[in-house]
């Protein structure tokens, strides 16, 4: 095989369609084919199209977004190159709505300063996924294998040189290749509440990790403000395109709250909003709502045709019903660093999506950045893969930790007992820490829990160090199957990083260091196995 891929998602899509001319292809799926996050993505893809747009303006609100820490160049590359592959998935069928004057039709979301998002109803990754795969299933050198779970990347020397996996009868099987992409997608399954589908576990962050790849940036974690919050009922998200046609969100007494958080309101930013949900349904002891009982009906249901059937599954009418919300974990900033090319620490391994870590996001991602970073960066790895393997550069801005342990950088100032300005059931959201500690192999859902009450929205460092300290237990319990292993891989790595950095920015919020400290953390931590 000449190119193996990892993930069948956007990223992987694109890389196997730009890979295909150049030689065999393999695509391994970990479920269905097309159970990925791209498949879920409901606002759209933002790309700088508008004639009241440009490049230069989508940078600055990706960069803003990212609160002091994206990377200059991967944004340019982003958001010069993004409107053109995106033209390019029109050219190839994918039918975004369009205005009365047959126009692309661009939505807004919250932090952009102009309408960029361009959107299938409220089902744009499934409709750019459907584009894809016709064409991926229509190219003969592309062979796709489902339900193949990866366990390792096969190393020559340093080099990687292809994958180890599970097949789907349980037999493990090698696929060697001169290329390898890791396009697995994002980790918000590392999590309790979620919005991602279950294969979203993080395994190319472990993968590579484990392979001796440099990992980057894990401490930040997008917490989605919107994803519905009703007792049995999944944690399916509620797009924030809602409140950019002018939903509102209102406490239970019906009473808008976002602006007494936040200048920008309901369009403040997604980790503003999420910790002022939070905030207000303590403040009041009630739930939180979204309304959009003030907008035309029919426009709302025919704008949001899915999550409308969704609210209908549950007895909710989208357009007069207000619908309770809550944050769930739903994009993963950090991952596998790469260069503008997908290119890894380790020769001849790339990745792309939301597994690597190109740097665009910063600290916190631009809403509809994701499935343009996958479209983008997938299409870049591609051409990369097909030149003489190279390992990314180490870049100036990064703080490098092996093993996990060590390096554990102090900032200067402490703020001592910041810890009793929680509230008591948000001091560590969780029992005393005795009961999280595990000395046996946990269960995926204990993982999951531990994640969501003490790495969640609301971070201190006790509560961190209980939850370092139950992971390296669940390691040394050593978890007999990959899926387990990777997932305390990828839960140990997010923590420990959040437990470094003494700062709040971004999606990274602890309530012990809640300011942004530039001075000490306009750094990047990077995580290299020992
Ligand atoms: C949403 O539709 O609210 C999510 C879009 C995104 O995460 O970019």
């Amino acid at each position: 095989m000449d190119f193996v891929i990892v993930g069948g998602g956007i990223a992987g899509l694109r890389a196997a369609i730009g890979l295909a001319s150049a030689g065999r292809v393999v695509v391994l799926t970990k479920s269905d084919p097309t159970e990925s996050n791209t498949g879920h993505a409901q606002g759209g893809i933002a790309a700088a199209i508008g004639d009241d747009d440009s490049p230069q303006l989508h940078a600055a609100d990706t960069m803003r977004a990212g609160d002091g820490l994206c990377d200059a160049e991967a944004v340019r590359v982003l958001v010069e190159n993004g409107p053109a592959y995106v033209r390019e998935l029109i050219e190839w069928g994918t039918r975004f709505d369009r205005d009365g004057r047959g126009a692309v039709a661009l939505g807004r979301e919250a932090a952009h300063s102009v309408r960029r998002v361009l959107h299938a109803g409220d089902a744009t990754g499934r409709e750019i996924g459907r584009v894809l795969w016709d064409r991926v299933h229509a190219l003969g050198s592309v062979e796709t294998i489902d339900h193949a779970l990866v366990t390792d990347v096969l190393k020559d020397g340093r080099a990687a040189a292809g994958v180890a996996y599970i097949d789907g009868s349980g037999i493990r099987r090698e696929v060697r290749a001169a290329a390898t992409l890791l396009a697995t997608g994002g980790a918000g399954r590392i999590f309790r509440e979620t919005t991602n589908p279950p294969v979203a576990t993080g395994d190319g962050i472990a993968l590579a990790y484990l392979a001796g790849a440099r990992v980057a940036d894990l401490e930040f974690v997008q917490f989605h403000p919107t994803a519905l919050n009703r007792a049995g009922a999944p944690r399916f998200l509620i797009s924030e395109a809602l409140r950019g046609e002018g939903a509102r969100l209102v406490n239970d007494r019906g009473d808008p709250f976002m602006s007494r958080y936040h200048q920008d309101g309901d369009l403040a930013p997604r980790d503003v909003v999420a910790r002022s949900i939070v905030r207000e349904a303590e403040r009041t002891g009630g739930a939180i709502f979204l309304t959009l009982a003030h907008l035309d009906a029919a426009y709302v249901t025919g704008r949001f045709p899915t999550i409308a059937a969704m609210c209908r599954e549950i007895g909710l009418d989208l357009a007069r019903d207000p619908i309770p919300v809550g944050p769930a974990a739903h994009y993963v900033m950090g991952g596998v660093e790469t260069d503008e090319w997908g290119r890894t620490s380790l020769p001849g391994l790339y990745a792309a999506g939301e597994v690597a870590c190109t740097g665009v996001h910063g600290a916190n991602r631009l809403a509809s950045n994701s499935l343009l970073e996958g479209l983008v960066f997938g299409a870049r790895a591609a051409s990369a893969m097909q030149q003489n393997p190279q390992p990314a550069p180490l870049k100036a801005d990064r703080v490098i930790v092996h093993g996990l342990e060590g390096t554990h950088r102090t900032a200067a100032a402490t703020v001592a007992g910041a810890d009793e300005r929680l509230p008591p059931d948000r001091r560590g959201w969780g029992p005393a820490s005795d009961e999280m500690r595990f000395g046996r192999e946990p269960s995926p859902e204990e993982i999951r829990d531990l994640m969501w009450r003490r790495v969640g929205l609301f971070r201190s460092r006790d509560g961190l160090a209980d939850a370092v300290s139950a992971l390296d237990a669940a390691a040394a319990a050593k978890p007999h199957d990959a899926a387990t292993r990777n997932l305390v891989v990828v839960a140990k790595l997010i923590a420990s990083a959040a437990l470094r950095r003494e700062e709040s920015r971004g999606g990274h919020f602890r309530a012990d260091f809640p300011k942004r400290d530039d001075i000490h953390w306009k750094v990047h931590l990077v995580d290299q196995h020992a």
